[in-house]
């Protein structure tokens, strides 16, 4: 056997043993999951795009919601020289995972960027940090409206003026709730999506859908606005004119 089929052997069964993780984990909790298998890369491709727009400078990027790190996989290469990434991820053996990732990781071996794993919800992470890019993989719809107006809220906080928010939503999700769930369920899905159909309004950028994903699903991108700039003078900011 020669060096690249040992590797993509090796490639594959990683894949193999994360696609089963994933499953543990989302019969143990489908709410918090999400999902029952890690994102494909053509949506873990569209999610990071951003990152890509946004190099060659140094970047500060926060990706929530991690899981087996199936879009960390992606994002790792891109991150331009100097950068920052930080991944946070509520599930305890998801985040154990996640570390194993990044320490061995070729891209990351000689302090290309500076990684770090916290375990803990998004909304709670304790930082003065602000970001160019988040990258959000968590499962909105499964979330009260409240839970989803805390995140959404937190996210906008942590976004620098002009930077981007990635997130994506699986397609048919509010459909096949309708028909197979509880009255309730289905207001509360339909109330969320309220509220992020609002943040959309006032801040999508792009929408893309990504077909070749297990479900296919939508991946939006949200700006947080940079503030007008400052008049000159008293007498500018009073006519409305600029030099
Ligand atoms: C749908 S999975 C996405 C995993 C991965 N990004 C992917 O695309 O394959 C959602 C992930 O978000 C995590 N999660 C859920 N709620 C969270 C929260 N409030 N803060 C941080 N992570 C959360 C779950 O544990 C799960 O790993």
């Amino acid at each position: 056997m020669n060096d690249w089929t040992t590797s993509h052997a090796r490639v594959l069964a990683q894949r193999h043993a994360e696609g089963w993780m994933f499953l543990i984990e989302a019969a143990r909790d489908l709410r918090t999951t999400g999902a029952v298998a890690p994102s494909g890369r053509p949506l873990a491709r569209a999610l990071t795009e951003p990152v890509r727009v946004q190099a060659p400078g140094p970047l500060a990027v926060l990706e929530a919601g991690a899981g087996t790190g199936a879009v960390t996989r992606t994002l790792i290469p891109h991150l331009p020289r100097g950068s920052r990434l930080d991944i946070v991820e509520a599930n305890r053996r998801f985040a154990t995972r996640l570390r194993g990732l990044v320490a061995g990781h070729p891209n990351l071996a000689g302090r290309h960027a500076q990684v770090n794993v916290h375990q803990t919800y998004v909304e709670d992470l304790d930082t003065d940090q602000r970001y160019d890019v988040i990258v959000s993989g968590l499962p909105l719809t499964n979330f009260t409206p409240a839970q989803v107006e805390r995140v959404m809220a937190r996210y906008l906080e942590l976004l620098h003026p002009g930077g981007t928010l990635t997130y994506f939503a699986y397609l048919g999700t509010r459909r096949a709730r309708r028909l197979t769930a509880s009255r309730a369920e289905a207001l509360r899905h339909a109330a969320v999506d309220e509220v992020m159909a609002d943040y959309q309004r006032r801040y999508a950028v792009g929408r893309w859908t990504v077909w070749a994903n297990l479900p296919p699903a939508h991946v939006w991108h949200l700006r947080r606005p940079r503030p007008p700039a400052a008049p000159h003078s008293p007498q500018q900011a009073a006519d409305g004119t600029r030099r």
